[in-house]
Protein backbone atom coordinates (compact mmCIF):
# COMPACT_ATOMS: atom_id res chain seq x y z
CA UNK A 1 0.00 0.00 0.00
CA UNK A 2 1.16 3.75 -1.02
CA UNK A 3 0.76 4.81 2.75
CA UNK A 4 3.81 2.40 3.70
CA UNK A 5 5.97 3.10 1.77
CA UNK A 6 9.27 4.50 2.67
CA UNK A 7 8.92 8.85 3.09
CA UNK A 8 12.54 8.64 1.36
CA UNK A 9 10.90 7.01 -1.52
CA UNK A 10 8.49 9.21 -1.74
CA UNK A 11 10.22 12.32 -1.88
CA UNK A 12 12.60 10.66 -4.28
CA UNK A 13 9.85 10.23 -6.61
CA UNK A 14 8.18 13.63 -6.01
CA UNK A 15 11.93 15.53 -7.20
CA UNK A 16 12.26 13.39 -10.25
CA UNK A 17 8.49 14.10 -10.72
CA UNK A 18 9.27 17.67 -10.65
CA UNK A 19 12.51 17.19 -12.37
CA UNK A 20 13.31 19.84 -15.25
CA UNK A 21 12.73 17.22 -17.81
CA UNK A 22 11.24 14.70 -16.57
CA UNK A 23 8.26 17.00 -14.72
CA UNK A 24 4.90 15.17 -14.22
CA UNK A 25 2.46 17.63 -12.63
CA UNK A 26 -0.19 15.30 -13.27
CA UNK A 27 1.39 12.18 -11.57
CA UNK A 28 2.17 14.24 -8.80
CA UNK A 29 -1.04 15.37 -8.04
CA UNK A 30 -2.18 11.32 -8.53
CA UNK A 31 0.77 11.02 -6.51
CA UNK A 32 -0.30 13.34 -4.04
CA UNK A 33 -3.59 11.94 -3.17
CA UNK A 34 -2.03 8.74 -1.84
CA UNK A 35 0.06 10.83 0.78
CA UNK A 36 -0.81 10.58 3.94
CA UNK A 37 -1.55 13.42 5.65
CA UNK A 38 1.42 14.15 8.21
CA UNK A 39 3.93 13.97 4.56
CA UNK A 40 1.40 15.86 2.34
CA UNK A 41 1.42 18.28 4.76
CA UNK A 42 4.85 18.44 5.26
CA UNK A 43 5.25 19.29 1.41
CA UNK A 44 2.56 21.92 1.41
CA UNK A 45 -0.62 22.64 3.19
CA UNK A 46 -3.01 22.74 0.27
CA UNK A 47 -3.03 20.19 -2.31
CA UNK A 48 -5.06 21.71 -5.77
CA UNK A 49 -6.66 19.59 -8.23
CA UNK A 50 -5.96 19.80 -11.87
CA UNK A 51 -9.09 22.03 -12.36
CA UNK A 52 -8.22 24.28 -9.36
CA UNK A 53 -4.79 25.18 -11.20
CA UNK A 54 -6.69 25.57 -14.29
CA UNK A 55 -9.15 28.08 -13.01
CA UNK A 56 -6.08 29.53 -10.81
CA UNK A 57 -3.92 30.06 -14.32
CA UNK A 58 -6.91 31.24 -15.91
CA UNK A 59 -7.25 34.12 -13.69
CA UNK A 60 -3.16 34.92 -14.03
CA UNK A 61 -4.12 35.16 -17.54
CA UNK A 62 -7.24 37.20 -17.48
CA UNK A 63 -5.14 39.84 -15.13
CA UNK A 64 -1.78 39.38 -17.29
CA UNK A 65 0.05 38.54 -13.69
CA UNK A 66 3.78 37.40 -15.06
CA UNK A 67 5.20 37.12 -12.36
CA UNK A 68 4.70 35.77 -8.76
CA UNK A 69 6.79 36.19 -5.00
CA UNK A 70 5.87 33.87 -2.68
CA UNK A 71 6.10 35.12 0.98
CA UNK A 72 6.51 31.74 3.57
CA UNK A 73 6.45 29.62 0.35
CA UNK A 74 8.01 26.36 2.34
CA UNK A 75 8.80 24.01 -0.23
CA UNK A 76 7.46 25.86 -2.96
CA UNK A 77 6.14 22.66 -4.53
CA UNK A 78 2.25 24.08 -4.63
CA UNK A 79 4.32 27.21 -6.69
CA UNK A 80 5.95 24.65 -8.40
CA UNK A 81 2.88 22.97 -9.77
CA UNK A 82 0.90 26.33 -10.40
CA UNK A 83 4.36 26.86 -12.97
CA UNK A 84 4.09 23.49 -14.49
CA UNK A 85 0.39 23.46 -14.89
CA UNK A 86 0.42 26.51 -16.46
CA UNK A 87 2.80 25.86 -19.21
CA UNK A 88 5.48 27.71 -17.53
CA UNK A 89 4.32 31.00 -18.44
CA UNK A 90 5.18 32.87 -15.36
CA UNK A 91 8.07 33.46 -13.00
CA UNK A 92 8.03 32.31 -9.61
CA UNK A 93 10.44 33.11 -6.71
CA UNK A 94 10.04 32.11 -3.10
CA UNK A 95 11.07 34.08 0.20
CA UNK A 96 11.26 32.16 3.68
CA UNK A 97 13.11 32.92 6.79
CA UNK A 98 15.19 30.53 8.53
CA UNK A 99 17.94 29.38 5.93
CA UNK A 100 19.24 26.90 8.92
CA UNK A 101 15.90 24.48 8.43
CA UNK A 102 15.40 24.56 4.80
CA UNK A 103 18.92 24.19 3.81
CA UNK A 104 19.18 21.26 6.56
CA UNK A 105 19.06 17.51 6.35
CA UNK A 106 15.79 17.05 7.70
CA UNK A 107 13.97 19.27 5.33
CA UNK A 108 12.03 18.57 2.10
CA UNK A 109 14.38 20.41 -1.46
CA UNK A 110 12.81 23.72 -2.25
CA UNK A 111 11.53 23.41 -6.08
CA UNK A 112 11.26 27.09 -6.85
CA UNK A 113 14.27 29.29 -6.41
CA UNK A 114 14.22 30.13 -3.19
CA UNK A 115 15.78 33.74 -1.20
CA UNK A 116 15.92 34.35 2.31
CA UNK A 117 14.65 37.00 4.43
CA UNK A 118 18.37 36.93 6.49
CA UNK A 119 20.17 37.77 3.74
CA UNK A 120 20.45 41.02 4.59
CA UNK A 121 18.54 44.41 5.74
CA UNK A 122 17.58 45.55 2.39
CA UNK A 123 16.76 42.42 0.78
CA UNK A 124 13.09 42.12 1.19
CA UNK A 125 13.20 45.41 -0.49
CA UNK A 126 15.23 44.58 -3.59
CA UNK A 127 13.28 41.09 -4.00
CA UNK A 128 10.09 43.30 -4.34
CA UNK A 129 11.17 45.79 -6.26
CA UNK A 130 12.73 43.67 -8.67
CA UNK A 131 10.70 40.84 -8.76
CA UNK A 132 7.27 42.96 -9.36
CA UNK A 133 8.43 46.27 -11.23
CA UNK A 134 6.28 48.37 -13.05
CA UNK A 135 6.75 46.19 -16.57
CA UNK A 136 5.66 43.32 -15.86
CA UNK A 137 2.43 43.00 -13.51
CA UNK A 138 3.33 40.77 -10.62
CA UNK A 139 1.92 39.29 -7.66
CA UNK A 140 2.52 38.74 -3.88
CA UNK A 141 1.34 35.54 -2.93
CA UNK A 142 0.45 34.03 1.04
CA UNK A 143 -0.55 30.35 1.56
CA UNK A 144 -1.33 29.85 4.85
CA UNK A 145 0.79 32.61 5.88
CA UNK A 146 0.50 33.06 9.85
CA UNK A 147 2.19 36.69 10.77
CA UNK A 148 0.22 40.01 10.77
CA UNK A 149 3.13 41.74 11.63
CA UNK A 150 5.40 40.48 8.86
CA UNK A 151 2.42 40.29 6.05
CA UNK A 152 2.16 44.38 7.20
CA UNK A 153 6.07 44.69 6.55
CA UNK A 154 5.97 42.97 3.08
CA UNK A 155 2.80 44.85 1.81
CA UNK A 156 4.31 48.31 2.81
CA UNK A 157 7.24 47.99 0.38
CA UNK A 158 5.37 46.08 -2.09
CA UNK A 159 5.51 48.17 -5.31
CA UNK A 160 2.82 45.55 -7.81
CA UNK A 161 -1.19 45.52 -7.24
CA UNK A 162 -1.89 42.06 -6.96
CA UNK A 163 -1.93 40.14 -3.76
CA UNK A 164 -3.29 36.44 -3.80
CA UNK A 165 -4.16 35.05 -0.69
CA UNK A 166 -4.48 31.35 -0.14
CA UNK A 167 -5.94 29.70 3.40
CA UNK A 168 -8.78 27.94 4.30
CA UNK A 169 -12.76 28.90 5.05
CA UNK A 170 -12.50 30.28 8.57
CA UNK A 171 -15.07 27.71 9.51
CA UNK A 172 -12.46 25.33 9.03
CA UNK A 173 -11.04 26.24 12.57
CA UNK A 174 -7.63 26.57 11.07
CA UNK A 175 -5.77 30.20 11.80
CA UNK A 176 -4.01 31.85 9.35
CA UNK A 177 -3.04 35.64 9.36
CA UNK A 178 -4.25 37.01 7.14
CA UNK A 179 -6.67 34.37 6.13
CA UNK A 180 -8.27 35.00 2.45
CA UNK A 181 -11.68 35.19 3.35
CA UNK A 182 -11.03 38.10 6.17
CA UNK A 183 -8.04 39.43 5.47
CA UNK A 184 -8.58 42.66 7.62
CA UNK A 185 -6.91 44.96 4.68
CA UNK A 186 -7.41 48.77 4.34
CA UNK A 187 -10.58 48.63 1.92
CA UNK A 188 -9.70 51.94 0.60
CA UNK A 189 -6.64 50.57 -0.35
CA UNK A 190 -7.40 46.68 -1.58
CA UNK A 191 -10.38 45.40 -3.10
CA UNK A 192 -11.23 41.67 -3.61
CA UNK A 193 -11.54 41.01 -7.37
CA UNK A 194 -11.78 37.08 -7.70
CA UNK A 195 -12.28 34.20 -5.92
CA UNK A 196 -11.74 30.82 -6.02
CA UNK A 197 -13.18 27.49 -3.98
CA UNK A 198 -9.73 25.22 -3.88
CA UNK A 199 -10.40 21.32 -2.80
CA UNK A 200 -10.77 20.75 1.07
CA UNK A 201 -12.33 24.09 2.30
CA UNK A 202 -9.56 26.36 1.08
CA UNK A 203 -10.04 29.55 -0.84
CA UNK A 204 -7.86 31.77 -3.01
CA UNK A 205 -8.71 35.47 -3.31
CA UNK A 206 -7.04 37.95 -5.49
CA UNK A 207 -6.71 41.25 -4.41
CA UNK A 208 -5.90 44.54 -6.09
CA UNK A 209 -4.35 47.66 -5.24
CA UNK A 210 -6.36 50.39 -5.61
CA UNK A 211 -4.78 53.31 -4.61
C1 LIG B 1 2.29 27.22 7.46
S1 LIG B 1 3.74 27.43 6.57
C2 LIG B 1 3.12 27.47 4.90
C3 LIG B 1 4.14 27.04 3.91
C4 LIG B 1 3.68 27.03 2.46
N1 LIG B 1 3.25 28.35 2.03
C5 LIG B 1 2.55 26.04 2.23
O1 LIG B 1 1.45 26.45 1.93
O2 LIG B 1 2.81 24.84 2.31
C6 LIG B 1 4.17 29.15 6.85
C7 LIG B 1 5.54 29.50 6.33
O3 LIG B 1 5.78 30.90 6.52
C8 LIG B 1 7.15 31.08 6.81
N2 LIG B 1 7.33 32.40 7.43
C9 LIG B 1 6.96 32.80 8.67
N3 LIG B 1 7.28 34.10 8.88
C10 LIG B 1 7.88 34.54 7.73
C11 LIG B 1 8.44 35.77 7.31
N4 LIG B 1 8.47 36.83 8.11
N5 LIG B 1 8.94 35.88 6.06
C12 LIG B 1 8.93 34.80 5.22
N6 LIG B 1 8.42 33.60 5.56
C13 LIG B 1 7.91 33.46 6.80
C14 LIG B 1 7.49 29.90 7.69
O4 LIG B 1 8.87 29.61 7.71
C15 LIG B 1 6.68 28.78 7.05
O5 LIG B 1 7.43 28.07 6.10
Amino acid sequence: MLDERSELETLREIYYLTDGASGNWRKLLALGDCLDQQLKRKLLWVWPTSVDLDYFNQLLDIHKIQSILSIGCGSGLLEWLMTAAGGRKISVFGLEVDRNWWQSKYSVRSFIPLNYVDEASQLETDLLSSCCNNISPCALLFCYFNNRRAFQDYLRVFQGKWLILIGPLPALGIHTDPNPVQPQLPADQWTLRERLNWADCNVVAFYEKIA
